[in-house]
């Protein structure tokens, strides 16, 4: 066998196993021998560079290289549908659909409705050539690379399966449960912001400018319409669906061919319950006139078909009675109200509190104590009060009324201009903000105290050890002991950490002095252009606006918080304690303004330093580093292989391309 030759069967033999694996869910040899399997190909590739191919299976792992989508035309307009929400709904789409088409016999497929996003992918001669996202249905993002780390998306079919020259087919990209799952513990654990649901994972993912992190996430897709020029027009819309499983797509097992409306609203029963057991998320059914003749008969309004509409399953809703109001504080001192009530069973937990957001929302539902309330658990992951059974009502009842004061502190509540959210403003006595700020102040990407959770600070907090982030610095063993031998060695781990901790850098410390809306990418800013606390502490307004990505809402926030002299004496505390009040030599060294106010985008591959490398110098000499080219981009610093997709954006946009070597000389580093 050639290598040509070697390279092509074994690139047939790992399609089949994906194909197995991820389509028909049957896998028939170990991962351990598919891993082979897939290293002996990237062997083979590595040496034989002139047989690449984007669409091999190794192609699947994505890149680390920033893209910016192209807006591309779709071909035919991706359409949504009309939506119903119960039986009449239904019937009266079926009989409209029998009038339309004067008394012919007629079939209605109905499948799941996937709550994902819409993908349309197009293949010529069975390779995949393109994935575009429906956009506004008339032009989407090319999101090809994004798509090629699907597993479940074929980048070649199945030889000799009988598809099309040119074709089109959509579905939609989904995030499994499992995945989601873990997606979101990870990011809790990183102290990153949650995903609501797996249908914006799923797309904040694909829209995601790093192939590779794509790769990383599992996403997976299932495909649930055809079209092209080449799709015979007598078809019907299921038989092409089971051919292109076939071809090797990962199509729905639960449709079905239906005559009767009974038929219809049974199915919809059935997966109205048994949708709890499928592996990604379903908000409805899908009804589809099945033959394509008449599909075209009946034809389309404005924005829709008039073949096919959308059957939404209810969001799961239980009633049960409202006991009390109670109020959270968070760190900002924002209060969240919450519905405490009878337990009661809502999509497969027990419930027994419920988000009321804001004062306002309690006011539109006239929310009484001892009302009978509807509870749903919609995309979200917290449940929510959504109304009230008013006929339930007993006389007497008292309406509630919102606070005035904190509840952990006493102060009067204030509501800022255009927040829904009622605030205590006590930031430096109310329990749960100074709590708040020290956990925040510990947490990872601030200093990093490891060894101190939630608990421990709660813990010091109650026994009047520490009531602002300075006091960590004043712990001793004993007193976090406490004389309790079994505690001396962790008390000497968390001593030993918060010492530690004043080495953590300059920039991470003003993140972690807690400004209000200085988050981790401003403060590094800040910290570079002041290069120390003092400089920080005594700019004026138009000098904090002179940083990149500071405006007025951040620079007031931050001339407030240094006039506050509370603050000041916890940051000369902080000092004392020898936590880094400047930018260290290391990163003083080399710092210039010579790229001051420069949005800079890296692309490619470099020869005399890493991506990351570049990345640092960009930073230090005072300019940005950004992900995607736009007018405002200053210059692109390019490597070999930059992307053709890249180079067409530069160009039509006028932005400057700069070498290697062109970069170095401007930063003055040969
Ligand atoms: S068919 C012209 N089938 O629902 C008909 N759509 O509002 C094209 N969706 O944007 C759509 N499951 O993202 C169809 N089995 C299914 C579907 C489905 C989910 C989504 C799709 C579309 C939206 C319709």
């Amino acid at each position: 066998m050639t290598p040509k030759e070697e390279i092509e069967s074994l690139r047939k033999e790992l399609e089949q196993h994906n194909y197995n694996y991820y389509v028909l869910n049957q896998p028939t040899i170990s991962d351990y021998d598919f891993d082979q399997m897939m290293h002996k190909l990237q062997d083979l590739e590595l040496f034989y560079p002139q047989y690449a191919d984007p669409n091999s299976p190794t192609q699947r792992v994505g890149s680390d290289l920033n893209q910016s989508f192209k807006t591309v035309p779709h071909k035919y307009p991706m359409l949504s549908l009309a939506n119903t929400y119960n039986e009449d709904d239904v019937r009266d789409f079926y009989n409209r659909v029998k009038q339309g088409l004067e008394g012919e016999d007629f079939e209605i497929c109905c499948e799941m409705k996937y709550d994902g996003l819409s993908i349309s992918l197009t293949y010529i001669d069975g390779q995949l050539v393109q994935g575009v996202t429906r956009g506004d249905g008339v032009q989407g993002d090319d999101v090809t690379a994004n798509v090629r780390t699907i597993k479940s998306i074929p980048l070649r079919l199945r030889e000799g399966s009988g598809y099309p020259h040119e074709f089109e087919i959509r579905g939609e990209i989904l995030m499994p449960w499992t995945s989601f799952e873990a997606l979101n513990a990870e990011r809790e654990k990183n102290e990153e912001p949650l995903f609501a649901n797996p249908r914006n994972a799923a797309s904040g993912t694909l829209k995601s400018q790093k192939s590779e992190l794509v790769a990383s996430r599992k996403l997976d897709a299932y495909l649930y319409y055809l079209l092209g020029d080449e799709i015979p027009a007598d078809g019907f819309h299921y038989e092409n669906l089971q051919m292109a499983r076939d071809w090797g797509f990962k199509i729905s097992q639960g449709m079905k061919k239906c005559k009767t409306v009974d038929e219809i609203l049974e199915f919809i029963d059935y997966w109205d319950k048994e949708r709890k057991n499928l592996p990604v998320a379903t908000d409805g059914i899908v009804l589809k006139v099945n033959s394509l003749r008449q599909q075209r008969h009946l034809g389309y309004t404005a924005k829709s078909p008039r073949w096919a509409i959308a059957y939404k399953f209810k969001a799961e809703r239980a009633c049960t009675r409202l006991n009390e109001v109670t109020y959270q504080v968070g760190r900002t001192g924002a209060i969240t109200p919450v519905a405490n009530m009878d337990v009661v069973q809502l999509a497969g937990t027990q419930v027994k509190r419920a988000s009321l957001h804001n004062a306002d929302i309690i006011e539109e539902l006239d929310l009484h104590i001892g009302d009978m309330v509807y509870v749903e658990k919609g995309g979200e992951i917290i449940p929510k009060v959504v109304g009230v059974d008013k006929t339930q009502r007993v006389p007497g009842l008292q309406k509630v009324q919102f606070i005035k004061t904190c509840p952990e502190c006493g102060a009067t509540l204030v509501r800022y201009e255009g927040e829904a959210a009622h605030y205590c403003p006590n930031d430096t006595a109310c329990p749960p903000q100074i709590k708040g700020r020290i956990e925040h102040f510990i947490s990872r990407k601030a200093m990093n105290i490891d060894s101190l959770g939630p608990e421990t600070v709660d813990d010091f907090y109650q026994r009047g050890l520490i009531n602002d982030v300075a006091d960590l610095y004043k712990l001793t063993v004993s007193q976090i002991a406490n004389n309790n031998e079994n505690r001396r060695v962790s008390a000497t781990k968390a001593v030993n950490a918060i010492k530690q901790s004043t080495e953590v850098p300059f920039e991470r410390v003003v993140f972690a002095i807690g400004i209000r809306f200085v988050g981790e990418t401003t403060a590094k800013l800040l910290a570079r252009h002041f290069k120390n606390m003092d400089a920080l502490a005594n700019a004026s307004i138009g000098e904090l606006l002179e940083v990149d990505g500071v405006g007025q809402v951040i620079a007031e926030s931050i001339i407030r918080f240094f006039r506050d002299e509370r603050n000041i004496d916890i940051l000369n505390r902080l000092k004392e304690a020898g936590v880094q009040m400047a930018l260290s030599e290391e990163a003083m060294s080399g710092q210039t303004d010579i790229l001051s106010g420069q949005s800079i985008v890296i692309s490619g591959v470099f020869a005399k330093h890493s991506r990351d490398e570049y990345k640092n110098m960009i930073e230090k000499n005072g300019g940005k580093n950004v992900g995607s080219i736009s007018k405002k981009t200053s210059f692109i610093l390019a490597g070999e292989n930059m992307g053709p997709a890249k180079l067409e954006k530069a160009q039509s946009l006028g932005v400057k391309i700069i070498s290697e070597d062109e970069f170095l000389e401007m930063i003055n580093n040969f």
